[in-house]
């Protein structure tokens, strides 16, 4: 569905990717490594908002479109973004904010004050009533918690229909109860709607938790690929390197207790 092809990107000549190739169908992707190692390059470079440097991007077979493109436009409006931060426009109802996600997928010129056809309203009432906010479509974004305006962000980001969703690092802002309540409607839309979702997470627990695989990523390059139950506690140290586990002994893992089919990337 999404295809890298030995990707690389940089920023001012500084490597931020290099050489990645993975495929991601569908499923629950979780994306994980150490800060710094590329996991937000990855997922705008997914999105086509920062373009490859060499390699390129595929989605559902065909390369993105160069920025600005029509081709890139309609790539984008089938792959939801989720942020950190939300990114809602504060002064707008929930509804409203949905409804934007709506325009995103039907007209982008189409003003919200203005006219909407009809089915578009009731759609989006439809996306906060899943993502358990029917009772909150009118109330101002700015006067929701983390976790609601999340669970609008999310609303949005289906109501363009989109085949993959991509969130970079959603519940890092949040409380731990709203945390498990937004990973459990993105973990329910991927098993419900058949969606793939990609998101990058740093919690090692919510990654078992949810994810069905899990790719980690340092210094830009791919260094583990598996099904969450091979992420043990020492691969994990050997992924995150010292800092990794906090509170926990920093004794060197030892490659000899990898998993056989797991690689690293000589650091
Ligand atoms: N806009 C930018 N301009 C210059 N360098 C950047 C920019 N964005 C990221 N980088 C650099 O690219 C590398 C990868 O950054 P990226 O934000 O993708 O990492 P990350 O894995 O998402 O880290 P974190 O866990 O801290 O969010 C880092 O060295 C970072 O400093
Ligand atoms: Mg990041």
């Amino acid at each position: 569905m999404i295809e890298t092809n030995r990707l690389g990107v940089s920023y001012r000549g500084q490597p931020a990717l290099t050489d990645l190739s993975v495929t991601i169908g569908g499923g629950f992707t979780a994306v994980i490594g150490p800060s710094g190692a590329g996991k937000s390059t990855l997922m705008r470079a997914l999105n086509g908002l920062i373009p490859a440097g060499s390699g390129q991007v595929l989605f559902q077979g065909t390369p993105l479109g160069r920025p600005g493109s029509a081709l890139l436009r309609i790539q984008q409006r089938r792959m939801g973004m989720v942020f950190q931060g939300f990114n809602l426009v504060r002064r707008l109802s929930a509804l409203e904010n949905v409804l934007l996600g709506r325009l995103a997928a039907t007209s982008p010129w189409r003003s919200l004050s203005g006219w909407l056809p009809h089915g578009e309203r009731e759609l989006a009432l439809h996306l906060l009533d899943r993502v358990g906010l029917a009772d909150h479509a009118w109330q101002r974004a700015d006067q929701l918690s983390g976790g609601q305006q999340q669970r609008v962000g999310i609303a949005r980001a289906l109501a363009q229909q989109p085949q993959v969703i991509l969130a970079d690092e959603p519940i890092s802002a949040l409380d731990p109860k709203s945390a498990a309540e937004v990973m459990a409607i993105l973990h329910g839309i991927q098993a419900q709607d058949g969606l793939a979702v990609i998101a990058n997470l740093h919690s090692l627990e919510t990654v078992r938790r949810y994810a069905g695989r899990v790719i980690a990523l340092r210094a830009g390059q791919l260094v583990f690929d598996d099904v969450p139950q091979r992420l043990t506690d020492n691969v994990a140290r050997e992924l995150y390197g010292q800092d990794a586990l906090p509170g926990e002994s920093q004794e060197p893992g030892g490659n000899q207790e990898l998993p056989p089919n797991v690689h690293f990337a000589s650091a």
